[in-house]
């Protein structure tokens, strides 16, 4: 019965991968006409907009670590690891996955139209940035051995991998700003 009401509200609201699908497709299709309406003038929204997307998927980075090491105490098949694991994937496919890739897009844009592409500084927030896409990676497929009640690591491991994003998060951020070099 609670699997039939389940399936017909999906059925009603679409998957929550669709759903996120069809938000970025809107959200770079906007961006996209911003940019092409107003050529060089597009530069601060489009800036707006990266830093938005990065907003959202920091605010993920930060948090998934930490359902991570609630997740490790809960005894497999039980209902606190059943709702985490619900939590877990619907921060990562609809807030998590489409905030990185408008991120990434929009940031290789203003790379280009700034011309920052050959600067000291983004060549070192370049390589902070892909540290955190692996790291990224990395919580992703954790997701799925935590789907499939397969994690092995310890709340002290996740613990820990919860500082990374936040870490590497001080130094893209100085980099940007600042611009030290
Ligand atoms: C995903 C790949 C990314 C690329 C290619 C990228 C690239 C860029 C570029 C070229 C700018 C414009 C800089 C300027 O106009 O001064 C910018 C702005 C910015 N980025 Fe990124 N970025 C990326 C990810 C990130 C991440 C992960 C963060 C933070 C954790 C971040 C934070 C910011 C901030 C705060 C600004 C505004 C800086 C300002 O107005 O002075 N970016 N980004």
């Amino acid at each position: 019965m609670a699997k039939n009401t389940d399936s017909s509200t999906v059925a009603r609201q679409g998957s929550p991968g669709l759903r996120a699908a069809a938000a970025l497709s809107v959200t770079v299709g906007l961006t996209a006409s911003v940019m092409l309406a107003l050529g060089q003038a597009a530069y601060p929204w489009v800036k707006a907009v990266h830093v938005m997307a990065i907003i959202a998927w920091m605010a993920g980075m930060l948090y998934l670590p930490r359902l991570f090491v609630y997740h490790a105490e809960a005894p497999a098949g039980s209902e606190l690891s059943e709702t985490l694991k619900v939590m877990e994937r619907r921060l990562l496919t609809i807030i998590m996955n489409p905030a990185m890739v408008i991120a990434w897009v929009l940031g290789l844009w203003l790379a280009w139209a700034g011309g920052w592409h050959t600067a000291g500084w983004f060549a070192a927030k370049l390589v902070l940035v892909l540290a955190l896409s692996a790291v990224h990676g990395m919580l992703s497929a954790s997701v799925r051995r935590f789907a499939e009640d397969r994690n092995d690591k310890s709340t002290r491991y996740w613990r820990i991998m919860n500082e990374v994003p936040a870490l590497l998060m001080v130094g893209i951020v100085i980099f940007v700003i600042v611009k030290p070099f």
